[in-house]
């Protein structure tokens, strides 16, 4: 009898382990004992309890989905040699996923000193796979993601900090316990359409939120490590709440310049003119391609902002720094730059590769040795 009891504890405790922690539910968030660096409350207060007119307003322009020579030409032109009013490169995060992705542009972005995110390795199209995703199953679509990024772009594994899941679609607890495991720092799926004006302020699930789950299911357990920096929703031309600017159902028109730049703005203004909440641009490389009108006005309006002294575009990752320590826009500006050290990239072009879920043989670039297979779940590296 007490060597069963022993064993069974001993299988539980080794459940638990490979889990990452056990979980208990989040309580209501305790301000006294939740304070910066490390844990803050869900809210829509300024970290630092600064005054608006000295926080700065940071743009978080996100690219999700596969990386190629599909959609590099419009990084390039839009992206490249763009500067803040402080003389420091901008910062623009790429949630990529796998399939499709030319590694050595991956490696090309990085050097740039944007930031390289993660969006799984299969995007599977079923969301339910999503919805129900297990923490085993999370680690193998972003755990080993991380490395496979790592590997194939040759990018520092330390750079990565970031993801999107697929469709915005939550997986519950197992995404915020993957991260801790994975040693990811912050997720940017989570959309709110009710904290949008003043915006929500990125976060920690070390107690419950009181952010809106809008694609259940949201995570209830305490979980301390991982922030949220939270997707606040635009509001379209009618009304409507948006989360991906190219889900604004009503929408300017495709070749409307005027139309969009001030619809881009009125968004703008409601986190710049208030709490300056991250103003976040979420969107895909080929809807800006197909709308004419969009492409000017974003054009314009990132011309617009980069002259203004108290707007930073910036990597997802350096919001999440500055809210750990954040310090008033004239301190800020005073800053050096981020210096990166460059990862070398000798382009290689593989294939045809043989994988188990296509029929077709993949082709991919890569700034390291070919795989043997086409990498994939359960198989990152393609050996
Ligand atoms: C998350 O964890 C809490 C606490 O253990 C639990 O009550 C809740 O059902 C979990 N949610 C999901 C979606 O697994
Ligand atoms: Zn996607």
């Amino acid at each position: 009898m007490r060597t069963a009891t022993v064993l069974f504890s001993l299988v539980l405790v080794a459940f638990a382990y490979t889990k990452g922690e056990e979980l208990k539910l989040a309580e209501p968030c305790d301000t006294e004992a939740c304070k910066l660096p490390s844990c803050r409350c869900s809210s829509s207060a300024i970290p630092g309890d600064l005054e608006p007119r000295d926080t700065p307003q940071f743009v978080v322009l996100t690219f999700d989905d596969g990386v190629n020579v599909n959609n590099i030409p419009l990084y390039r032109n839009l992206l490249y040699n763009r500067v803040n009013k402080n003389r420091c490169n901008v910062g623009v995060t790429f949630f990529v996923n796998h399939e499709y992705t030319d590694y050595s542009l991956v490696n090309e972005l990085y050097n740039r000193g944007f930031e390289i995110g993660l969006h799984s390795i299969t995007h599977k199209t079923d969301t339910q796979y999503w919805r129900e995703a297990s923490y085993e199953t999370m680690m193998r679509e972003f755990g080993d993601q991380k490395t496979q990024m790592a590997h194939f772009a040759n990018i520092p594994i330390s750079a990565i900090h970031g993801l999107r899941s697929p469709f915005l679609q939550m997986s519950g607890n197992s995404t915020y316990q993957m991260m801790n495991s994975a040693g990811l720092r912050y997720d940017l799926s989570w959309p709110t359409i009710r904290f949008t004006d003043p915006g929500l302020w990125p976060y920690t699930l070390h107690y419950e939120s009181t952010q809106d789950c809008i694609i259940p299911p949201c995570p209830t357990a305490s979980i301390p490590g991982p922030w949220i920096l939270p997707m606040v929703a635009w509001t379209d031309m009618q009304g409507f709440p948006c989360s991906m600017v190219d889900s604004c159902y009503y929408n300017p028109g495709s070749d409307n310049e005027e139309g969009w730049f001030k619809f881009i703005l009125e968004n703008f203004e409601r986190h710049y003119l208030n709490n300056r909440a991250p103003f976040g641009f979420y969107i895909h490389e080929w809807y800006i391609r197909v709308n004419p009108g969009l492409q000017r006005a974003f054009t314009r309006f990132l011309d617009m902002i980069n002259n203004l002294n108290d707007v930073f575009m910036v990597n997802g990752n350096d919001v999440i720094d500055w809210v750990q320590n954040p310090i008033p826009v004239d301190e800020y500006v005073k800053k050096d730059c981020q210096r990166l050290t460059p990862a070398a990239c000798r382009p290689t072009s593989c294939g045809p590769l043989q994988s188990d879920h296509n029929p077709t043989p993949y082709y991919m670039t890569i700034c390291n040795r070919c795989p043997r297979r086409y990498p994939w779940l359960n198989n990152p590296l393609g050996e």
